[in-house]
């Protein structure tokens, strides 16, 4: 018998915090903090599983609209995050990465997250990345644009770009493809993450709101996930 295959790349939109938080009269703060611990979970379990690549959708370009408290809230989140938690990626093999436009972080927030990368730089076993101000329409136009700079200097020729050279220019660029995106909360649509990325991706959406989700919740998504067949267009 040979083994179900294990996703090697796995990213997950971690939606529902803030519904979690008014069902309980808290906070939407409080619903983002309580989604700290599912973080914890699910790096754990993807490791267990050989999972090489964990992606999470953090903070989208489309969140710079929410209130001005609730995103101060979920970076100071973030900087304690990544505090508490480095010493963990160290051991554990854990290397961490970011997507997006990290020139639009708050300053601290953005120091935190160099000094997490350059710490767990030498993490071999799963590598972590978080999106962060990020979105796919924003990552595109942004690889167009560094394309036709170098078409314009004359560096390259226009007919020479292929989805390779674009692929190239993402900040996903060195990232496998996912192989299973998995979104939280209910809602059944990718909220400009990962559009390119996802070409052919499994997708597998749960009405459970993140900061419940767990181990379990991650188990099932692998299990559905091992039941699929992945065609990639060909005829079988
Ligand atoms: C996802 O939870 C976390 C972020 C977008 C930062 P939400 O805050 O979107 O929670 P809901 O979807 O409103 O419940
Ligand atoms: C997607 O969730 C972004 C993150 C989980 C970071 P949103 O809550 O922002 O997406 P919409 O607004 O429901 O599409
Ligand atoms: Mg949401």
């Amino acid at each position: 018998m040979t083994e179900p295959p294990v996703p090697r790349h796995i990213a997950i939109i971690m939606d529902g915090n803030g519904r979690w938080a008014t069902r309980r009269g808290l906070s939407r703060s409080e619903g983002h903090q309580a989604g700290a611990e599912p973080v914890r979970a699910v790096l754990r379990a993807a490791r267990q599983a050989g999972v090489r690549y964990l992606t999470l959708y953090a903070f989208s370009t489309e969140n710079w609209g929410r209130p001005e408290e609730e995103i101060q809230g979920l970076f100071v989140l973030l900087m304690k995050y990544l505090q508490s938690e480095v010493a963990e990626l160290m051991a554990t093999g854990v290397r961490l990465e970011a997507i997006g436009d990290l020139e639009t972080l708050p300053a601290l927030a953005r120091e935190a997250l160099t000094v997490a990368m350059d710490c767990t730089s030498g993490g071999r076993e799963l590598t972590l990345t978080l999106a962060l101000s990020y979105g796919s329409r924003a990552e595109l136009a942004r690889a167009a644009s560094l394309l036709a700079l170098e078409v314009a200097a004359g560096a390259r020729e226009a007919d020479s770009i292929t989805p390779q050279t674009l692929a190239a220019k993402l900040w996903t660029s060195g990232l496998p493809d996912p192989d299973l995106l998995i979104r939280t909360g209910g809602d059944m649509r990718l909220s400009n993450f990962l559009l390119w990325q996802c070409a052919y991706t499994e997708f597998y959406f749960t009405p459970t709101l993140w900061p419940d989700f767990g181990e379990a919740d991650f188990q099932a998504a692998l299990d559905s996930y091992q039941t699929r067949e992945r065609r990639f267009g060909l005829s079988v």
